[in-house]
């Protein structure tokens, strides 16, 4: 488990105008409060005294920028996640994909704690539901209450994540669901509270993600929110101007939506949900589903 002192790094300007820049394209949204318990409360006045004291740049004298072995705090997340590259063992194609799945799970339970990034905690939330879908979620990174119940998408979101497998006709074991990040990503004096993960984190994970997409080959992939969008996609843009069509991950269609923790953010916002629900129509057309004219109309206005 990190200490304070970590989060106390000069590398800490560079989160402060990240979560300025967060929070002021938040407000651009529409959305005027932000919840923070006392712990994040604490953790951003550290993080701000902290960007106070790191010594600023002199552009005459500055070094140039820190590769990604350096401090890859100071890429963007998209650079990092270039530079990267983490080794995995090959696993035989020819087993069946349970076992292949242990197999790469394994693995990752058994990285070297040099290799593995400090900032996450160390209790591993792999994956859930079946290997054999149609189907694959690939959500951020497990939060508090995936951490205690070792399973993806048990906590809010989850719970509106399986709302949505209803108004779809689906169960939530007919479908494959993991996340980028296998950890919860730490922060100061943890308690509830969860966090993005960063670049570095992201970018450890992209090996295993690509791996884990070759075993389970849906036929389709839908990334939830920012985190699976830049992963899987490699672009630093939106989920507002990626969603809405077909991208393809590796030869398999991927639809790019709102994270349902976004949806739940947003009080449940009609525009935002009726969104949603066409990225999952085109979703089950995708699927070879059938679909309702019913289900057509989900979440229109005045519906
Ligand atoms: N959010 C995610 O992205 N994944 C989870 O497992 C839970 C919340």
């Amino acid at each position: 488990m990190p200490t304070t002192n970590e989060y106390h790094s000069p590398s800490n300007t560079g989160l402060m105008r990240q979560l300025v820049k967060y929070l002021e394209s938040q407000k651009a949204k529409g959305l005027s409060h932000v919840l923070l318990d006392e712990d994040a409360r604490q953790a951003l006045r550290n993080l701000a005294n902290s960007s106070k004291s790191a010594p600023k740049s002199n552009p005459t004298t500055s070094k140039p920028p820190a590769t990604a072995t350096q401090n890859p705090q100071s890429l963007t997340k998209r650079e990092a996640i270039n530079a990267h590259a983490f080794g995995l063992t090959a696993i035989s194609p020819t087993l069946p994909k349970s076992e292949q799945l242990a197999q790469l799970e394994q693995q990752v339970r058994a990285w070297p704690s040099g290799d593995f990034p400090q900032s996450l905690r160390k209790t591993m939330v792999f994956s859930s539901g079946n290997p054999e879908s149609k189907l694959m979620l690939i959500g951020e990174a497990p939060g508090h209450e995936e951490e205690k119940a070792l399973c993806p998408f048990v906590g809010p979101a989850g719970k509106k994540l399986d709302q949505i497998f209803e108004a779809m006709g689906l169960k939530r074991d007919e479908t494959y669901a993991t996340n980028i990040v296998k950890f919860r990503p730490a922060t100061a004096r943890q308690t509830t509270n969860n966090r993005k993960p960063n670049a570095e984190e992201v970018a450890a994970f992209i090996p295993v993600i690509r791996e884990e997409i070759r075993i389970v080959a849906p036929q389709c992939i839908v990334a939830l929110g920012a985190t699976a969008l830049e992963a899987l996609l490699g672009t630093d843009s939106t989920v507002a101007s990626e969603r809405g069509r077909w991208h393809e991950f590796e030869g398999i269609p991927l639809r790019v939506t709102y994270h349902p923790s976004y949806l739940l953010q947003t009080g449940e916002n009609l525009s935002i949900k009726r969104m949603l629900w066409e990225d999952m129509l085109a979703v089950m057309e995708k699927i070879g589903m059938e679909i309702s004219t019913k289900q057509r109309g989900y979440f229109l206005p005045n519906s």
